[in-house]
């Protein structure tokens, strides 16, 4: 693979990421139906960190936030939207960003209706290739609740390993959730993808 630079240098918005069916692009306040279309839905975040969106203005919100974010370089969101039609159905983010360390948190969101398309699978491949290649870090990591299957076939599928179980680390939706933990390397993710 092509060798990434010391230093990733930014334009003045989130380099597209381009894949089959998706783009992974900055979103735009035009995207917010869209973005609450995701995050407005019970069932998407039964497994978050944060409540489900109550109306349009907090999809807004998150939509402004991702350009501030992207400015001071503490988290990148993408959108992804879909390629025939510019509908963006899914977030892709490195969050936790800590350059020096060179390692980042993954997250992710996709809209129900597209559930069990291999949407996810491809966006992931998109985010953890530029999390290892252009921007040059080292290690990714999860963290997952224990009952999240779909999320944790996406990652282990994706090479991550289970590194740690932490009690009691959220309060989401009134209850008090674990976490798993766990986290890929770069030589891992280049030898599971066969990349010299
Ligand atoms: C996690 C999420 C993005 C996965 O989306 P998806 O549409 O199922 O993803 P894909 O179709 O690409 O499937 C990914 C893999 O997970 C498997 N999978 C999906 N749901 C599953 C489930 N409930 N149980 C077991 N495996 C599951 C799929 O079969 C596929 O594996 P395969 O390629 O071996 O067949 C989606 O469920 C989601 O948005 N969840 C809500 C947000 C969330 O919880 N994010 C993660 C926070 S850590």
């Amino acid at each position: 693979m092509k060798t990434a630079a010391a230093t990733f240098e930014w334009g003045d918005e989130l380099p597209r990421l381009e894949g089959e069916r998706l783009v992974l692009r900055q979103m735009r306040e035009s995207d917010a139906e869209d973005v609450f279309a995701i995050f407005g839905d019970d069932e998407v975040i039964r497994y978050w960190s944060s409540p489900a969106h109550g109306s349009i203005d907090d999809a807004r919100e998150l939509i402004s936030d991702t350009r501030k974010q992207f400015e001071a370089r503490t988290m990148f969101e993408w959108g992804a939207a879909l390629k025939e039609n510019d509908r963006v159905i899914a977030t892709f983010s490195l969050l936790n960003v800590d350059m020096p360390h060179r390692r980042a948190e993954v997250g992710y969101a996709l809209n129900r209706e597209y559930w069990g398309g291999g949407y996810a699978t491809e966006g992931f491949d998109l985010l953890v290739a530029f999390a290892f290649g252009p921007l040059n870090l080292h290690r990714l990591e999860a963290d997952v609740h224990p009952e999240n299957a779909g999320s944790f076939r996406l990652l282990e599928k994706n090479g991550f390993k289970q590194e740690g179980y932490l009690r009691e680390r959220w309060h989401h939706l009134g209850r008090i959730e674990d976490g798993v933990y766990l986290g890929l390397l770069r030589p891992e993710w280049l030898a599971l993808k066969g990349i010299e």
